[in-house]
């Protein structure tokens, strides 16, 4: 499912909803899905301005985050976007803090998959991040506050692979020889969410590596213009039968090599 990217600010539904103490927020989608930011018994919405006077350093630098745009207009109350995962903040607020008066969405995914109907799904699937059992958050990979969600490109200090390599830090490098497909991100290969393939990978076998390979002899048909079988061809094949092309005595450095340029111990 791909995310609608406007909101619209007058699309909040009160009435019949508001008496469950929810805030639904419909968005402008072909799929008219509807979101709900967290409840919190009893609480109202207070407003993003409330939560500045507290917690200043955070409210500073929201306007930069890809959440900033869920902020929802209300006359009374003015922006939200704070409360859109956190929950109405009136409790909290009357109170100055304290346990059970706020939501914590880094202590949990369910807020997150409130709105990211799909994601529950994706870690669920055979192989994900062990986010569902607790291990990994979804802040982990993801700002909530500041600048792009996703940590990868804009003016953020991370560089792309950075956000995964500060916990695989065997695939950090630098490699004498590196694998220029790593300049690509992470991503390239892997589905960090989950995917069905062993280690997230985002294609099964060989066909991971055609993806950009494509000329590769194993592929290309091994015969020449001129009628020469070219080398190893014949071999790669052999080999794909037995395996994939990072099997042992293969590529087995995938992600770079200290050892040679076709990435083999
Ligand atoms: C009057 C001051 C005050 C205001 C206003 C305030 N907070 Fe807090 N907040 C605190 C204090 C103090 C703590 C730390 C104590 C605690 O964990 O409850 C805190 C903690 C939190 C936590 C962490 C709670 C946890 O369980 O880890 C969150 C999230 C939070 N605030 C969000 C908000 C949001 C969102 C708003 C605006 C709706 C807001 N706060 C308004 C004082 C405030
Ligand atoms: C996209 C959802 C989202 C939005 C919007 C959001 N937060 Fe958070 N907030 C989180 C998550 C997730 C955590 C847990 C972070 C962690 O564990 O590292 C968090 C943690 C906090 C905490 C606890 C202290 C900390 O840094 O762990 C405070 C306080 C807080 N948020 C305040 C705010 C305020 C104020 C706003 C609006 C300016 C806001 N949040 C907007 C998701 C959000
Ligand atoms: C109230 C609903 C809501 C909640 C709660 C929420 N999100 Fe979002 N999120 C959205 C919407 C809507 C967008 C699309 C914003 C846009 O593109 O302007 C979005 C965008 C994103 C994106 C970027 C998608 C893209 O294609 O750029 C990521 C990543 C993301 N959210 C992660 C999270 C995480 C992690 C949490 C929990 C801490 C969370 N969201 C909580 C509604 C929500
Ligand atoms: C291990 C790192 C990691 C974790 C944990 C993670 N994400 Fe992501 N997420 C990413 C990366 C990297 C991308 C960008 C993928 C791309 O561009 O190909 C992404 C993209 C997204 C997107 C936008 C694209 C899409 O797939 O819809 C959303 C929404 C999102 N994540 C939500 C979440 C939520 C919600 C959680 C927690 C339940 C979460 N993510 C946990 C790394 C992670
Ligand atoms: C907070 C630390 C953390 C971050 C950040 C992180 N991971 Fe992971 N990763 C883990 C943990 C924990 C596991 C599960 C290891 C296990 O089950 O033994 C894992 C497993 C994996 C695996 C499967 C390994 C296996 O042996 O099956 C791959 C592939 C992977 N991560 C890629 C990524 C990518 C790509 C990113 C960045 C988008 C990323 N990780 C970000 C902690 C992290
Ligand atoms: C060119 C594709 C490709 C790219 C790009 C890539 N990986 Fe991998 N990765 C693989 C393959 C293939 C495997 C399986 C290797 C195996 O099973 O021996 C793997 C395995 C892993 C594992 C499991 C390691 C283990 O010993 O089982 C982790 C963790 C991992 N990758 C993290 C990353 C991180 C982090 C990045 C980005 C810095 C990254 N990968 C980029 C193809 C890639
Ligand atoms: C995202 C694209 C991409 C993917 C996917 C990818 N590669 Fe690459 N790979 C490249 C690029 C670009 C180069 C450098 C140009 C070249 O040599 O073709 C390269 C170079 C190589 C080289 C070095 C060739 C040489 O002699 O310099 C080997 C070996 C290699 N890749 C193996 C693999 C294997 C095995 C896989 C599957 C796990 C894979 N690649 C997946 C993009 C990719």
């Amino acid at each position: 499912m791909k995310l609608p990217h406007r909101w619209t600010k007058n699309a909040l539904l009160f009435g019949g909803i508001a008496a469950w103490g929810l805030l639904l927020i419909s968005c402008v989608s072909v799929n008219r899905a509807v979101l709900a930011p967290p409840a919190v018994p009893g609480a109202k919405f207070v407003g993003t301005k409330t939560c500045a006077e507290c917690h200043a350093e955070i409210t500073e630098h929201f306007n930069t985050a890809t959440h900033a745009n869920l902020a929802l207009s209300d006359a009374k109350v003015g922006d939200t976007g704070c409360e859109a995962c956190h929950g109405p903040g009136s409790i909290h607020n009357k109170a100055g803090g304290g346990a059970g008066t706020i939501v914590n969405p880094g202590k949990s995914p369910e807020t997150c998959f409130a709105c990211h109907l799909d994601k529950r799904g994706e870690f669920s699937l055979p192989n994900a991040h062990p986010v569902l059992a607790g291990k990994v958050g979804c802040v982990d990979c993801h700002d909530p506050h500041q600048g792009k969600v996703i940590k990868r490109t804009g003016a953020e200090l991370e560089t792309p692979n950075e956000t995964c390599t500060k916990c695989h830090t065997s695939q950090k490098g630098p490699f004498l020889f590196p694998h220029q497909a790593m300049q690509e991100g992470c991503t390239a290969c892997h589905n960090p969410h989950g995917t069905v393939n062993q280690k997230m990978l985002v294609a099964r076998d060989a066909n991971l590596c055609l993806r950009c390979h494509l000329e590769h002899p194993a592929v290309a048909g091994g015969v020449l213009g001129d009628g020469k079988i070219v080398a190893g061809s014949q071999d790669h094949r052999t080999r794909l039968q037995g395996g994939t092309c990072w099997s042992a005595g293969c590529h087995e450095d995938v992600h770079g090599s200290n050892a040679s340029k076709a990435m083999r111990y």
